[in-house]
């Protein structure tokens, strides 16, 4: 289903509620459609409005993934690269982390209002756990190709992708071990769900 097709569909949605018309049967596709936004940590903003700290279906930010529409950071970050562990064996793509990792940063950053989207500034900020902060050398790499040749202690690209993670033009990316859309009744932290028992094993052969 297109994303277009989706965002319409909640539109349209909300339409059929704000003019009070076949409420219960609104109420029905938009339950199914919003089932995994609707009750998690992720629903932001209020009612029908569900994707729009974060998408929109016009005007969205050309540079960010899908439509999105929450308000990009302009922050410096330290990243856990070669300079800050001489273990690691694979690159680092630069220090600042771009596309999906760059999406969830500009509310997990800390620096920018979680309600700061559609050209609205709000001072909401994330903070404590919840804000990963711009200093990233105590968070797993991010922006980083995932190279199993450059260390045998790592399970084949095709292992991780198998086991239902997803690499981001072949990097480990925030969303690879999450997923924003899981709802409040994953377990853990809005971790994908894997086929493996365990997300470190997925990767790592430890
Ligand atoms: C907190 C931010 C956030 C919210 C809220 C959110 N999304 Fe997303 N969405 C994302 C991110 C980040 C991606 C990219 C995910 C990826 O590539 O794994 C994405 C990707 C998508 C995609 C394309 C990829 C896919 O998974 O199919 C669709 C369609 C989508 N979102 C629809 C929605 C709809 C509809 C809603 C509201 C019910 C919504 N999203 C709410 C952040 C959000
Ligand atoms: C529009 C702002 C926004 C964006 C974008 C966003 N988040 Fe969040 N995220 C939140 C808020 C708000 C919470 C709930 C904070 C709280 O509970 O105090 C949250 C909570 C979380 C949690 C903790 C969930 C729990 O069970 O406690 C994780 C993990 C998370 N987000 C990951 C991500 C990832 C990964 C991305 C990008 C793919 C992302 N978020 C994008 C706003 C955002
Ligand atoms: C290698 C996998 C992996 C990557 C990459 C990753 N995370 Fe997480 N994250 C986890 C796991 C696992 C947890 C749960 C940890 C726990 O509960 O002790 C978690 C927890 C969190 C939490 C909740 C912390 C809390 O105290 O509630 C947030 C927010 C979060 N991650 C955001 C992010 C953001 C933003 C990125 C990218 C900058 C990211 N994560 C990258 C695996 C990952
Ligand atoms: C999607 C694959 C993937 C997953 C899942 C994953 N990792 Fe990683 N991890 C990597 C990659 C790639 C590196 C960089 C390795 C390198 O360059 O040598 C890394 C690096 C690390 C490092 C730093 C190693 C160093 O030399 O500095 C630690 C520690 C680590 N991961 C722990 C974890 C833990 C704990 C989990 C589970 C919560 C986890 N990883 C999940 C891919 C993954």
């Amino acid at each position: 289903m297109s994303l277009l097709y989706f965002l319409g569909e909640i539109l349209m949605i909300r339409k059929i509620l704000l003019s009070g018309l076949g409420l219960s049967a609104a109420l029905i596709i938009y339950g199914t459609a919003s089932a995994a936004i609707l009750g998690s940590p992720h629903e932001i903003g209020n009612g029908p409005n569900l994707c729009v700290a974060c998408h929109t279906p016009h005007n969205a930010n050309a540079n960010a993934k899908p439509l999105w529409n929450h308000t990009a950071s302009s922050a410096a970050y330290t990243m856990y690269d070669n300079a800050f562990s001489s273990t690691l064996d694979m690159a680092v793509a630069g220090n600042t982390p771009t596309g999906i990792s760059a999406a969830c940063l500009s509310c997990h950053d800390g620096t920018v209002g979680v309600s700061s989207y559609g050209g609205v500034v709000a001072n909401d900020v994330l903070d404590g756990g919840k804000s990963v902060g711009t200093d990233l050398t105590d968070d797993h790499p991010i922006n980083i190709a995932y190279d199993p040749a450059a260390d045998p202690d790592f399970v084949a690209a095709t292992g991780v992708t198998g086991a239902g993670l997803k690499l981001y033009n072949g990097q480990v990316e925030c969303a690879t071990c999450h997923d924003v859309h899981n709802g409040p009744g994953v377990t853990g932290k809005l971790e994908r769900p894997i086929t493996t028992a365990d997300l470190c094993t997925a990767c790592h052969i430890k």
